[in-house]
């Protein structure tokens, strides 16, 4: 019998979060390293059979959601294949992605058809002009069509709004006004400290607590119950008289990592147990190795998992002023 993945602190693990290539079409403020842009080559890309084989071993041990992340997901060739043979090969997966939109709206009758659980959109800004400051790009209308588009075939959607002080913090009736007249969550992210040379700064920081006090001066809102499992790092709240919710995710002020149920697996096959820790394991090698069966695999994911830390220790120790982990977003997956 298959053992299940928990954690050396006594957390289980249900959630993975499997980044499909560390490629974007956008260049997000955010989540770039400024300066060189280099992506990792292609023959070190995890292929999707060998993605398949890890999420089998995972799922035996006891992962129930899978959230596909890039970089963009879709700028890897055939994005919707790995979606089909991950339906397929595992029906009862909470499937889901996270996507930045401007390459969506052509797959979404394919994600109605797969079933997807959310699909979870990054989308900073409503305001064409700062859309184009954050991302680099002016595809703002790209988006909201691909919004339109997901919500008429009935896909559940998350927008995921980076907080920034002096980018996006004068735009939260653009916000409030989505959460009143769309069924979507709209979540509030804190902007991390992730990857040296992104623009972080203690002055682009926008604490939850903040944006909180003036979302509620502006609307009424109702807390919705926190179900635990599987319900993500977000604070939600439902918009009185509206159709949406609001939320927030406090991921640098309020740590969730009591509750902490994902592993992270890039693109190139290194498993990360932490979002804030640099620690890999490189399981490219051992999938490549034709001595290496699916029961050392499997022990050793079951190994990684023991060490995997509390990550709000590694934010709160960090050098000040300095990212806490090295590794740029794009490569992580968020
Ligand atoms: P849902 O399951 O839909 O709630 O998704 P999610 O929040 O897990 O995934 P999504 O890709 O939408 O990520 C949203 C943001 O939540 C990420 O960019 C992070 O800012 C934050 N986040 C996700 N996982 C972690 C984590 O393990 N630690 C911290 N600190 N933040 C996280
Ligand atoms: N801080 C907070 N959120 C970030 N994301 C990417 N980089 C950062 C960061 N530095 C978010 C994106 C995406 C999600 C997966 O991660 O908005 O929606």
């Amino acid at each position: 019998l298959p053992q299940p993945l928990i954690d050396g602190h006594g957390r289980p693990v249900h959630y993975l979060r499997l980044s499909v290539t560390d490629r974007c079409n956008l260049h997000c403020l955010y989540c770039r390293n400024l300066g060189r842009q280099q992506f990792i080559p292609h023959p070190q890309i995890l292929r999707y059979e060998e993605i398949v084989r890890l999420v089998g071993l995972m799922s035996a041990g006891g992962v129930t959601k899978l959230r596909l992340t890039g970089g963009e997901p879709f700028v890897r060739r055939g994005c919707e294949h790995l979606l089909v043979m991950l339906r397929e090969r595992f029906p009862q997966l909470d499937l889901r992605l996270t996507t930045n939109g401007t390459l969506l709206e052509p797959h979404v009758p394919l994600l109605g058809r797969l079933g997807l659980g959310a699909v979870n959109l990054s989308l900073d800004s409503f305001d064409r002009q700062t859309f184009a400051q954050v991302t680099g790009h002016d595809l703002l209308p790209a988006v909201l069509s691909a919004l339109d588009a997901l919500l008429a075939a009935g896909i559940r959607v998350k927008i995921n709004a980076v907080a920034m002080r002096g980018i996006n913090d004068r735009q939260l009736d653009d916000f409030i006004h989505a959460a009143r007249s769309l069924p979507v969550d709209v979540r509030f992210i804190e902007f991390m400290p992730m990857g040296a040379g992104t623009h972080w700064s203690p002055e682009s920081f926008w604490p939850a607590a903040e944006i909180f006090r003036e979302v509620a001066a502006r609307v009424a809102l109702a807390p919705e119950q926190q179900v635990l499992r599987n319900a993500g790092p977000a604070r939600m709240y439902r918009v009185l008289g509206g159709r949406g919710r609001l939320g927030f995710i406090a991921a640098v002020s309020n740590h969730f990592c009591a509750s902490c149920n994902r592993l992270r697996l890039t693109c190139n096959g290194n498993l990360r147990t932490c979002l804030f820790d640099d620690h890999e394991y490189r399981l490219r090698g051992l999938l490549r190795h034709q001595a290496c069966d699916d029961a050392q695999l499997a022990r050793v994911l079951r190994l990684a998992c023991l060490k995997k830390p509390v990550g709000a220790e590694l934010l709160r120790n960090r050098p000040q002023g300095q990212a806490v982990a090295g590794t740029p977003m794009a490569a992580i997956g968020g």
